[in-house]
């Protein structure tokens, strides 16, 4: 994990502003998209930080988890536009179709379910984001072609 983080690091840079995408990096890198508390430490003595100013951002943006998901994180919207476009029958399509509920991850480890808020997709509602692809205008059919093709 350390050369690697070196590496991430050596492309993005020591500087302040590099610590978001050094951190988007670094939970890319876990196949369960998180960043454990050590990568953490790591990224704070490589980049010359304070442990506390890394941990700040990892708590802070709805990006990062502290926890183990998955190979891929679907954040479905929980904001206004796409709660009165029907969002709740796109939880309940994958609460069923994956056999699991938001806040959990697939038993095959592909998929974890979460709720995020507007990511300005609201012309398109409902919609939601797998890793960092846009789906909108969502319903049934489309919703279980998208999943089977990130089966493959
Ligand atoms: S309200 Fe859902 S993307 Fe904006």
């Amino acid at each position: 994990m350390r050369d690697r983080i070196i590496e991430i690091i050596g492309t993005h840079g020591k500087n302040q502003g590099a610590l978001i995408p050094v951190l988007k990096a670094v939970q890319r890198m876990n196949p369960r998209q998180y960043i454990p508390q050590e990568a953490s430490q790591l990224v704070a003595r490589i980049m010359g930080l304070r442990e506390s100013e890394v941990y700040e951002v990892v708590s802070f943006y709805g990006e990062f988890s502290e926890t183990p998901r998955a190979e891929h994180v679907i954040k479905i919207c929980d904001s206004t536009v796409c709660r009165v476009n029907h969002h709740r029958e796109l939880v309940d399509i994958l609460e069923h179709t994956l056999g699991i509920r938001v806040g959990e991850a697939s038993r095959d480890g592909k998929f974890f379910l979460e709720y995020s808020p507007c990511f300005g997709a609201c012309d398109v509602a409902p919609a939601l984001r797998i890793d960092d692809k846009v789906y909108g205008n969502l319903d049934r059919d489309k919703l279980e072609a998208i999943l089977e093709a990130y089966r493959r």
